[in-house]
């Protein structure tokens, strides 16, 4: 079975790991310092505090940018659970923004119906690998709302850039760029996140939340003098700590970052020219070919007029070897932020709609040649056989 994504290891990968293993440091060591250096080199950010997930990365950022009760966080409907889930921990309220229905971003448009005076966040999502406006997004914001700060969850992003060729993760829109290193991204660290900054002041606040909120600094201290081993908590933080062997992992992998995302955009380059022109369905703009760092590949299916439900073509497809998943059914909907903001699909249309077309087929960059061979043929087969057609709607 072809998975829809997973992590591509390698025997520098390994070395990386066991030499971290038999170091002196297990955690909060030098691997933890190279990754940092290396990630915020790669973003061209002056900063880049690392920690154990994407999700704990999205709750340190809300947590610095002063999110709290009352405040108002707006995210698109289409993204994964945490870039919402992080501003109910912080007792603030979630505004879920509608997205474009082909490519799922967020745009300017979607944004502002969702903009007013107890906004203090907007986030930005990359869906796919894919930049959003940030140019048009953060004019938006800074006219409408002054008072919010921009973060941008590019836990699907990195690699890829904005329009203008900067590096997504460059903070030259948004206050914070976050990451994630979970093994199906770009970056598997088995667990991992980020965050990218160019303030110093924010890069302070965000290790202090990452280590329980501990401060050593002599400034802070209201008991300067206590000792060598004192520290003191001004404000509670959590364990976000990321162990040394998971950096070690992480910074083998982004040393290779450039060569994985350009295998990526190989793979997608031969989807777009082996499955366009198939009835029923649509490909992802290839445009997006040299800025995408192409996270996953989404077709769009029009199952009713294929005449076959999205479970049966993901059987087919299962039955021929190809693993798919679906990204995202809408956060909005999900029963918990439904029953507490009495959300309905109608607010959602273009969320709604990415959501019922969506499948992302395999890219990760091990695939061999048979393996995207063997996702095209059986994509086309399944998509495109009359007799399978006939079977289903019989
Ligand atoms: C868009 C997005 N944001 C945040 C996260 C959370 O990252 P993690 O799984 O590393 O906590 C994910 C992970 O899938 C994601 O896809």
């Amino acid at each position: 079975m072809i998975p829809y994504g997973r992590q591509s290891i390698d025997e520098e990968d390994i070395e990386a790991v066991v030499k971290s293993l038999k170091s002196d440091w297990l955690t909060q060591g030098p691997a933890l310092q190279k990754f940092e250096s290396d990630l915020a080199r790669q973003c061209n950010a002056d900063f880049a505090v690392a920690c154990n997930s994407g999700t704990a990365a999205l709750h340190m950022a809300y947590s610095v940018a002063g999110i709290g009760p009352g405040n108002v966080v707006v995210v698109p409907a289409n993204t994964f659970l945490a870039t919402a889930n992080a501003a109910i921990y912080l007792g603030a309220d979630v505004r879920f923004c509608d997205v474009d229905p082909d490519t799922g971003l967020m745009t300017t448009e979607t944004l502002s119906a969702a903009l007013d005076d107890r906004v203090r966040a907007v986030v930005p999502v990359h869906f796919a690998g894919q930049a959003c406006e940030m140019d048009a997004i953060e004019r938006l914001v800074r006219d409408r709302c002054p008072r919010a700060t921009i973060i941008e969850d590019a836990c699907h992003a990195i690699g890829g850039t904005y329009r203008d060729g900067t590096p997504i993760g460059s903070p030259r829109y948004a206050s914070m760029v976050v990451f994630s290193f979970h093994p199906v991204k770009h970056i598997a660290a088995g667990e991992g996140g980020a965050v990218t900054t160019s303030s110093r002041q924010l890069k302070e606040q965000l290790e202090q939340f990452r280590c329980h909120g501990m401060t050593k600094d002599p400034e802070q201290l209201r008991r300067p003098d206590e000792g060598p081993w004192y520290y003191e908590m001004h404000s509670p933080g959590f364990n976000y700590r990321i162990p040394e062997a998971a950096c070690a992992l992480a910074s083998s992998q982004l040393a290779k970052l450039q060569q994985s995302v350009a295998q990526r955009r190989k793979i997608v380059a031969k989807y777009h020219d082996e499955l366009g022109g198939i009835e029923h369905l649509s490909l992802p703009p290839r445009s997006h070919l040299k800025t995408s760092a192409w996270h996953l590949f989404c077709l769009h299916i029009d199952y009713p007029a294929l005449g076959r439900s999205r479970t049966d073509v993901m059987a087919s497809l299962k039955d021929r070897g190809v693993g798919t998943q679906v990204h995202y059914y809408p956060v909005s909907l999900q029963p918990y932020y439904q029953d507490r903001y009495r959300h309905t699909e109608a607010q959602f249309p273009g969320a709604v709609s990415h959501y019922r077309r969506e499948l992302s087929i395999p890219l990760f960059p091990s695939m061999t040649a048979a393996e995207v061979e063997q996702v095209v043929s059986a994509v086309r087969h399944v998509l495109t056989s009359k007799s399978n057609v006939k079977r289903q709607v019989a």
